[in-house]
């Protein structure tokens, strides 16, 4: 049983996502004690924002690329062959600017890859990964959903859509920093929402 927990928070381990993303790794573990679980903090290990060289790489012919190039492509691929392992994918994701920390989004610049992670068609564009739950983390100093201003969770949505994960969960904390009473609230029910959604998960689930 593979668990990735992605983490994207400037305050480490301190981060209120983070601290849910180790409830989620905690209930994870009661109830598959051989769990394997990998951890990609992408603020402490942080991926380089794409350039013109690693776009470069990541479009180069195999035949004709330099051992530069290869290694950028050796890189992207084994992000994806991290995602792809995993049975289910835990993203820790703060609300920083309204959108999502420039980290993670340097790491989902590395996972969409046309004609590898997913495909152009006359119909458009089409997955080529396996549906898979991802369990998204959300945490907010304010409070957005349903407020018709939440940009996070719709580009969350779009992007795993476009590489074939239409199974996004969603777990929200939101109104964090509107005092410590809506902080606690926040949190205790988001607590409870990660042991059901650990509860309902069955292996094979998308
Ligand atoms: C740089 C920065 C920008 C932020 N921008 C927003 C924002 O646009 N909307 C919001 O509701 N909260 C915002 N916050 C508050 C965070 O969403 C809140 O602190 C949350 O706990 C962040 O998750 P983390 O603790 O896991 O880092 C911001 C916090 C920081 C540090």
């Amino acid at each position: 049983m593979n668990l990735l927990v992605v983490k994207s928070s400037v305050f480490g381990q301190g981060g209120q996502s983070s601290g849910l993303a180790e409830t989620f790794c905690q209930q994870w573990k009661a109830r598959y004690p051989d769990a394997d679980v990998v951890e990609r903090d992408v603020v402490a290990n942080p991926i380089p924002h794409l350039d013109g060289e690693r776009i470069g790489a990541l479009f180069s012919d195999p035949e004709t690329r330099s051992s530069e190039q290869q290694s950028v492509v050796d890189f992207a691929d084994d992000l994806l062959e991290e995602l792809t392992r995993a049975d289910a994918i835990v993203l820790a994701v703060p609300m920083y600017n309204f959108s999502i920390p420039s980290q993670l989004k340097a790491w989902m610049d590395h996972l969409a890859r046309a004609g590898v992670s997913f495909k152009y068609t006359e119909n458009g564009p089409v997955g080529l990964l396996k549906d898979k739950p991802i369990y998204v983390l959300a945490a907010r100093g304010g409070v957005y959903q349903s407020s018709g201003q939440d940009y996070q969770a719709p580009l969350l949505k779009q992007f795993f859509g476009l590489l074939g994960f239409e199974s996004l969960r969603f777990v929200y904390a939101e109104g964090l920093n509107l005092g410590e009473e809506s902080k606690a609230s926040a949190l205790n029910d988001a607590t409870q929402h990660i042991a059901n959604l650990v509860a309902a998960f069955e292996l094979g689930d998308a």
